[in-house]
C-alpha cells in the first residue's frame, strides 16, 4: 500500500489503482520540479557559491544543495516510504526496502548554470524496481517542462511529444554530452569526431537530462553518452521512450541506469548510430564497448 496527501487529498492504492497512482506520483514529481525551480531562478541572481567535488571541473553550488533539500523534503512528506537516491547525497537511499525508488538530480547541468548559460534543468523520476513509472525534466529559466507517465505518453508543456521521424543519420542532428570526472579516459572524443562528419552536427548542451528530453521533443534525433548516473538519465529514458523513442547501449541490449554507456534515439536511426558505435569502438582499438 502506498499512502499520497499531495494536491489530491489522502488516497491509498493497490495494483488496480495502479494508473491514478501514476498520475499522483507524477503530480508529485512535477510539483517538486517546479518548486525547486524556482530555488534555482532565485539561487541565478545571487553571487555564486561554487564548490569542487574533488575534480577540476565537478562543480556544487548552493544551488544544487537548497534545490535538493527541498525536493528531498518534499517527495519525503509525500512518499515518506520510498527511497530517494539523490546527486548530492541527502536522499535516503539504503535505509527503505521500499521497492519505489525516486532518482533525483536537483540541478542537471550545474556547469552551465555556474557560467549563466541557461541550459539546466530539474530532473526527478520514480521507478518500481526496475520500472520506471513517473518522470519530470523542468528548465525554470525557459519554464519548460518535460513530463512522461508509463504507458501514457510524453509531453512538453502540457501537449503531447513525439520523437522526430528522422530515418538518416546523414541528415540527423545528434547530441552528447561528456563527463566531468575522470576527463582524460573518456573516449567520446573519437565518437564525437565520427559522427559529427556523418550527420548534420552533433551539439554538446551540457545537461543530459535536456537532452534527452530533447530526442523525446524530436528537437534531436538522438544522443550518446558514456558513464552517466542513474539521476542524470532517469527522467530523460522515461521521456524518450514514452515519445516512441529507443534506448539502449551500444551492443543494444536494454539501457540499465547507470550503465556505462547510453544511446537514445527516435528509434529509425537506431541500428546506423549502433553500427557506426560498434565500428568507432573497433577502429579505437579499445575493448568492445557494451
Ligand atoms: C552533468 C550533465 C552533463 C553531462 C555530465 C553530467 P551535472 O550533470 O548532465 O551534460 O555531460 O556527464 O555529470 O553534474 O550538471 O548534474
Ligand atoms: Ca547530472
Ligand atoms: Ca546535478
Amino acid at each position: 500500500m502506498v499512502e499520497w496527501k499531495g494536491p489530491l487529498g489522502s488516497v491509498q492504492a493497490d495494483t488496480a489503482q495502479f494508473c491514478s497512482m501514476t498520475k499522483n506520483y507524477l503530480e508529485a514529481a512535477v510539483e517538486s520540479a517546479q518548486e525547486a525551480g524556482k530555488i534555482l531562478i532565485e539561487e541565478l541572481s545571487r553571487p555564486l557559491d561554487i564548490a569542487y567535488k574533488g575534480d577540476e571541473v565537478d562543480l556544487v553550488t548552493q544551488a544544487d544543495k537548497r534545490s535538493e533539500r527541498f525536493i528531498v523534503e518534499r517527495l519525503t512528506k509525500y512518499f515518506p516510504d520510498h527511497a530517494i537516491a539523490a546527486e548530492e547525497g541527502t536522499g535516503h537511499e539504503s535505509v527503505s526496502a521500499s521497492e519505489f525508488r525516486w532518482h533525483v538530480d536537483p540541478l542537471d547541468g550545474t556547469t552551465n548554470f555556474a557560467h549563466g548559460y541557461p541550459c539546466f534543468c530539474v530532473s526527478i523520476a520514480l521507478a518500481q524496481r526496475d520500472t520506471l513509472l513517473a518522470a519530470a525534466v523542468f528548465n525554470p529559466f525557459y519554464n519548460e517542462l518535460f513530463t512522461a507517465a508509463r504507458g501514457e505518453g510524453a509531453t512538453f508543456n502540457g501537449k503531447k511529444i513525439h520523437v522526430s521521424k528522422n530515418a538518416t543519420l546523414s541528415t540527423s542532428l545528434l547530441c552528447t554530452g561528456f563527463p566531468v570526472r575522470n576527463r582524460k579516459a573518456s573516449p567520446n572524443l573519437q565518437y564525437y569526431g565520427d559522427f559529427t562528419q556523418h550527420s548534420h552536427g552533433v551539439r554538446r548542451d551540457g545537461s543530459a537530462a535536456l537532452d534527452l528530453a530533447c530526442v523525446a521533443a524530436g528537437r534531436f534525433d538522438a544522443f550518446w553518452e558514456f558513464g552517466l548516473q542513474k539521476w542524470d538519465t532517469a527522467a530523460g529514458v522515461l521521456l524518450v521512450e514514452e515519445a516512441g523513442g529507443t534506448v539502449s547501449d551500444f551492443a543494444g541490449n536494454p539501457y540499465q541506469l547507470g550503465g556505462p554507456v547510453i544511446l537514445a534515439t527516435n528509434g529509425l536511426i537506431h541500428e546506423e548510430m549502433r553500427t557506426m558505435a560498434l565500428e568507432i569502438s573497433r577502429r579505437s582499438q579499445g575493448p568492445a564497448r557494451p
